[in-house]
């Protein structure tokens, strides 16, 4: 039997507990995770790429099958040369409909093999995201609980800076 491969993409600045919890759902129904970070030009991280993945890797170190990429261009393109049809999102509170579903169509006008699975982000996580996980450290506030132990250490750094 072939390898059913998903590929879990975002920009992850950082990766928080809520992407972390996706990861881990995924694998109950995938063989293998590719986390693939959209390096994108036009946008201004707070972490580098190379910051992200480092946090990503040891965030999921202890999880099986899991590859950490990197992509540019389409996202659908990068899914067929990875061999995989499937796009993984988490959907949080209402406010993420929209977007997530306006991309699912767009992606699959653009490639209709692909699938866009969405998986209910967990209650806990409901109404974090990266974003506001940033604007709370960045004014010192405690976000423990809410990232991984490596990402809150790195946020501490860099809002020290
Ligand atoms: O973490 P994010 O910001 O919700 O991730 C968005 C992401 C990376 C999944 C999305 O911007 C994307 O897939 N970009 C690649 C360009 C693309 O394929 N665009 C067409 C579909 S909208």
């Amino acid at each position: 039997m072939s390898q059913k491969t998903a590929i879990y993409p975002g920009f992850f600045d950082p990766i928080t507990n809520g992407h972390l919890s996706i990861v881990t759902r995924g694998l109950e129904i995938f063989d293998k995770l590719i986390i693939a970070i959209l390096n994108n030009p036009h946008k201004t991280p707070l972490f580098s790429i190379e910051e992200r993945i480092f946090m990503i890797k040891t965030a999921v170190k202890d999880k099986p099958n899991i590859e950490v990429d990197t992509f540019d261009g389409l996202l659908v393109d990068y899914a067929v040369n990875k061999n995989s049809n499937v796009i993984l999102r988490g959907l949080r509170a209402l406010s993420d409909f929209e977007y997530e579903f306006q991309m699912a169509l767009m992606n699959r006008k653009l490639n209709r093999n692909i699938q866009s699975l969405f998986l209910m982000t967990d209650y806990k996580w409901f109404y974090t995201s990266s974003t506001i996980i940033k604007e709370a450290a960045s004014f010192g506030g405690d976000i423990t609980g809410l990232v991984p132990d490596i990402v809150s250490k790195k946020l501490k750094e860099k809002f020290r800076n």
